[in-house]
């Protein structure tokens, strides 16, 4: 019997884009399982704790087959080894974010060398788009109706939006 093809989609997710779902929703088409992982990164301070991140990516992500969440304090590759998973699949918006996330393969590749990067270029509406730009745009109070999905919108604005506190 063959076996089934796990793909964990890491990333800070703080919050969950429409950028991601994009990602997500497209890897699922390729793989048996998708796995996304909301990952620590020792660079960034999220406004989000993991606990909401996961709860803004289960409300997402829920009615689409094959995909689930869960969240990991560690080496992204010592996940994906227990998980059992083949690839990492990342988006890739621009040539900004290429050299950091071919780092990131090579090393990942170097610690592991079972799993496989896969890079999806990011639809052509969402080339713009990042969590840091949805977190400017709700704080000031501005509309994020469309980068982010619907399901966790009113959530991401309560907890951003600083001209209603
Ligand atoms: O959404 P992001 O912030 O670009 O995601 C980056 C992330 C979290 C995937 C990356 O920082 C990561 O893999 N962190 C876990 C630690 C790790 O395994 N680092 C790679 C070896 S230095």
């Amino acid at each position: 019997m063959q076996q089934e093809r796990i793909a964990v989609v890491p990333g800070s997710f703080d919050p969950i884009t429409k950028g991601h779902m994009d990602i997500i929703r497209r890897a699922q088409t390729l793989f048996d399982k998708v796995i996304v992982l909301v990952v620590i990164n020792a660079l960034k301070n999220p406004c989000f704790s993991v606990q909401e991140r996961v709860e803004l990516i289960r409300d997402s992500i829920q009615g689409i087959d094959g995909v689930e969440v869960d969240s990991y304090d560690g080496l992204l590759v010592d996940y994906v080894r227990d998980a059992g998973a083949c690839a990492i699949v990342k988006g890739l918006r621009a040539v900004s974010d290429f050299e950091y996330e071919f780092q990131m393969a090579l090393i990942n590749k170097e610690l592991y060398n079972k799993v496989e990067t896969v890079f999806l270029t990011t639809s052509a509406e969402n080339q713009y788009l990042s969590s840091n730009v949805v977190k400017q745009i709700a704080s000031f109070g501005g509309d994020i109706h469309q980068f982010v999905p619907e399901e966790v919108h009113d959530r991401i604005v309560h907890r951003l939006d600083k001209t209603r506190q």
